[in-house]
């Protein structure tokens, strides 16, 4: 493989786990000669049109082995087999791995009122730098601006309900359609939550990548979502028993929402209850189950070997380009 460097240009040779360089330079004239004669292309020292990064020491999953190339796959083929050739550098079996960037995630996250998806989607972020899209808070925020669509949403959540479709639909799609997070890939939380509003994802041409669902018995539920405080500062999620705020400051600023009383919560439950199955079966092929009765760090484990492995899979299967 080729790569342009400030100094000089590098032949990169890739074998299993290691990698070895030589520089044009050490190549003999003969070789060159050679070269030229075997493959008929005249300019075969000239630096090619492609581009090589290697974040092999970087800790995140998401860059391991990610690499891109800017040159055609006709070039990237010649060049390969020609640095074959070369015995000072040859080892038995090549494999040139990854030639494109990682494509973002695409997940969804999903669960019965207070299973723990906002919590979840905290821990997610912060490793995985996704850009966190709550339906919940969408609508939080519209009722917050006084909008009539605000109005309207306020009623339905007032009493457990969905907030129908034409309010709903667009204000998700048009935050999934926004710059942020088509680079950085998307969580998306509370949504969808009928059939409806899964089809209309995907004829928006949304295809998530996971679908996280976290069960909680229900008596469970009801105790989490009374005892849930909310930090208007830095947004995060509290619980006055299981996850209760690390100052007197802290404690003296939170809110609780509107609906997090028993009452509301049950019928929250209830339309949960009623849509659950069809959404599901929807995103069959994708689910995982997880298992959201444990604590808030054992929740996140499970999530985060299934998404570490969704990234290996992705950085480990070759886009093209073995020999
Ligand atoms: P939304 O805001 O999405 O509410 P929800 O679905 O009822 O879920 P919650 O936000 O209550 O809970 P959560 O699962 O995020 O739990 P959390 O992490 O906070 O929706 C509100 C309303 O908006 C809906 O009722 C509907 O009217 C409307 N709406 C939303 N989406 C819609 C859509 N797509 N279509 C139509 N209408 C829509 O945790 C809860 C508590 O438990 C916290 O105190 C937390 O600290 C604690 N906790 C979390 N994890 C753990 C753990 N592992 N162990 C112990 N405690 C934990």
């Amino acid at each position: 493989v080729w790569a342009s460097t400030k100094k000089s240009e590098q032949l990169v040779l890739l074998s299993g786990p290691s990698i070895a360089t030589t520089t044009t330079s050490s190549l003999s004239e003969r070789e060159r000669e050679r070269e030229k004669a075997m493959t008929g292309c005249v300019n075969s020292i000239s630096p090619p049109p492609m581009t090589f990064h290697s974040h092999l020491s970087s800790p995140s999953p998401v860059s391991r082995s990610s690499f891109s190339f800017s040159g055609d796959s006709v070039h990237s083929l010649y060049r390969f087999r020609r640095v074959t050739r070369s015995p000072s550098v040859i080892s038995p079996k090549f494999q040139i791995v990854a030639a494109e960037k990682a494509k973002p995630l695409k997940i969804m996250i999903s669960g019965a009122p207070a299973s723990g998806k906002g919590t979840q989607c905290e821990l997610i972020t912060q490793k995985y730098g996704l850009v966190h899209i709550s339906a919940g808070d969408l609508l939080r925020a519209e009722i917050a601006s006084g909008s009539e669509n605000g109005r309207r949403a306020k009623e339905f959540m007032e009493k457990g309900q969905l907030v129908p479709d034409e309010i709903v639909v667009m204000m998700v799609k048009d935050r999934l359609s926004q710059k942020d997070s088509e680079q950085n890939g998307w969580l998306l939380d509370g949504y969808p939550r009928s059939s409806s509003q899964a089809t209309a994802l995907k004829g928006f041409g949304f295809q998530p990548d996971l679908f996280i669902v976290l069960e909680v018995p229900e008596d469970i539920l009801i105790e989490r979502v009374v005892g849930r405080r909310l930090d208007p500062v830095t947004g995060k999620i509290y619980h006055l028993k299981y996850s209760p705020p690390e100052t007197e400051e802290i404690a003296s600023r939170l809110t609780q929402r509107f609906d997090d009383t028993e009452e509301k919560a049950k019928l929250r439950l209830k339309t949960h209850n009623q849509n659950v199955t069809d959404v599901l079966s929807m995103y069959d092929d994708i689910t995982i189950k997880i298992e959201g009765n444990r604590s808030k760090g054992e929740v996140f484990s499970q999530i985060d070997t299934a998404l570490s492995e969704l990234l290996q899979q992705r950085n480990t299967a070759p886009s093209s380009l073995l020999s």
